[in-house]
């Protein structure tokens, strides 16, 4: 299986809960390097253009009021698989059917108020990450 990397955000939701440190305890341990973070707080126009694919949908004004809402934590992650199995790792978009032991299921609210995002294809990844993230904040080699 290839390497590959993903994008995910501990949301507002996240950072008021206190959960950014338990959060990033399970990701490191599902096997998911991190080879950038940092704290941040989007604008509701930041959140906008990172969720442009959603511009037309209803609740694109209820999402990015609710990403702007507070502080997030954006992180680059790196695994074999990484994109499928975050995604896996986190559930479904919606908590009520998000699997069992998932971070969604056990921490998340609502479809709206669901603690992390994770990016859901390799070409996407490379996008979202480079919305948060220069080159040179990116820590690849750490041997
Ligand atoms: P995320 O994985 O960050 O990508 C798009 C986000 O839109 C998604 O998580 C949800 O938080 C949000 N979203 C999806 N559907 C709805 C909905 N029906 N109402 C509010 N927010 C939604």
């Amino acid at each position: 299986m290839a390497v590959e990397r993903t994008l995910t955000i501990l949301k507002p939701d996240c950072v008021r809960k206190n959960l950014i440190g338990e959060v990033t305890r399970r990701i490191q341990e599902a096997g998911f390097k991190i080879l950038a973070m940092k704290l941040t707080r989007l604008t509701k126009d930041t959140a906008g253009g990172f969720y442009a694919v959603h511009k037309e949908r209803p609740f694109f004004g209820e999402l990015t009021d609710f990403m702007s809402s507070g502080p997030c934590v954006p992180m680059i992650l790196e695994k074999e698989n990484a994109v499928a199995d975050f995604r896996k790792f986190i559930g479904a978009t919606n908590p009520a059917e998000a699997a069992e032991g998932t971070i969604r299921a056990e921490f998340a609210d609502s479809v709206g108020e669901n603690i992390v995002h994770g990016s859901d294809s390799v070409e996407n990844g490379k996008i979202e990450a480079a919305y948060f993230f220069a080159e040179s904040e990116v820590v690849a080699n750490q041997a």
